[in-house]
């Protein structure tokens, strides 16, 4: 028997009020997968999470987790689902009145009644596949910014999530910590036999841990996908927008510069001057 889909998107559209954000969009995570998606900021890849999630109702097409569909269900299914889930939101902080240790318990307490030595043996279980069981009675202004990340980590898959959500688990990281933190989004995944999901605009270190990649970009009527595959068949496609996405240009199908007067114009036609 294979596994259900950890989750599947089925032609989802969805906007906030009469503003479209997501269009038509039909993309799966298979089973054991990182899969990363990407695209510039303000497409809509958060709203995708949160879509994910059931945190917001997709207002076409069906969003499914674990087979179980994610719109129309009762408050209690729709929390037995997002229980399988483990997340790591954008700007996740840690609690910065917590340590460490209790940062990681927090999940533990709020959604199990395990007895008070099982949650020390989960924690630091935790802790050190983030390599931080010694960092467990640090307070976070202890800890630097990278370790503060992997803390974070290591709360997100305190209830051994089937599917993990990050949201930009690398923003303000600098270069070492970041290719520390996606090296280790990898191996949690293959060792909890998890599938990921993954937001980021790092290219480099995504292509390096990523399964498939997705990439959204902006369109009228919301965003869409345009290319979806691993690494490899990414890096061959011509598609103009995903080459000037990989290669961080400025010229290309997204301008860099807002709509604006010619520059000589503006300088020297009287009257024009902003
Ligand atoms: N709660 C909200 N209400 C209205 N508009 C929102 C809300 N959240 C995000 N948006 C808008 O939806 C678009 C997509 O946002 P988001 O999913 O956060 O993009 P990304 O994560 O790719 O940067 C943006 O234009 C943003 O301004
Ligand atoms: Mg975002």
């Amino acid at each position: 028997m294979t596994a259900a889909s950890p989750l599947v998107f089925s032609e989802v559209s969805f906007g906030y009020g009469s503003r479209p954000v997501i269009d038509n969009l039909s993309l799966e995570v298979r089973s054991g997968e990182v899969l990363a998606i990407m695209g510039g900021s303000g497409v809509g890849k958060t709203t995708l999470l949160r879509l994910m999630t059931g945190l917001v109702p997709a207002s076409a097409g069906s969003v499914s987790a674990f087979a179980q569909p994610l719109t129309g269900v009762s408050h209690d299914d729709l929390f037995a689902v997002r229980r399988r889930m483990g997340l790591l939101f954008q700007f996740g902080a840690l609690f910065t009145d917590l340590s460490c240790f209790e940062n990681v318990a927090f999940p533990l307490r709020e959604h199990t009644s395990l007895s008070e030595q099982m949650i020390q043996d989960v924690v630091l279980l935790k802790l050190e596949s983030v390599g931080l069981r010694g960092a467990a009675a640090l307070m976070p202004s202890e800890i630097s910014g990278g370790m503060a990340r992997r803390v974070a980590l290591a709360r997100a898959i305190a209830l051994d999530p089937e599917l993990i959500l990050y949201d930009e688990p690398f923003a303000g990281l600098d270069p070492i910590s970041l290719g520390v933190t996606a090296r280790l989004i990898r191996r949690l995944n293959d060792a909890l036999g998890a599938s990921s999901v993954v937001v980021t605009h790092d290219v480099a270190e995504t292509f390096a841990i990523a399964d498939r990649i997705a990439v959204l970009a902006p369109g009228a009527s919301g965003a869409r996908l345009v290319a979806v595959g691993d690494p490899a068949s990414l890096r061959e496609s011509n598609d103009p927008y995903l080459r000037q996405f990989l290669s961080g240009q400025e010229e290309g199908p997204v301008a860099f510069h807002y709509p604006a007067p010619n520059l000589a114009e503006s300088f020297f036609e009287p009257g024009t001057r902003p």
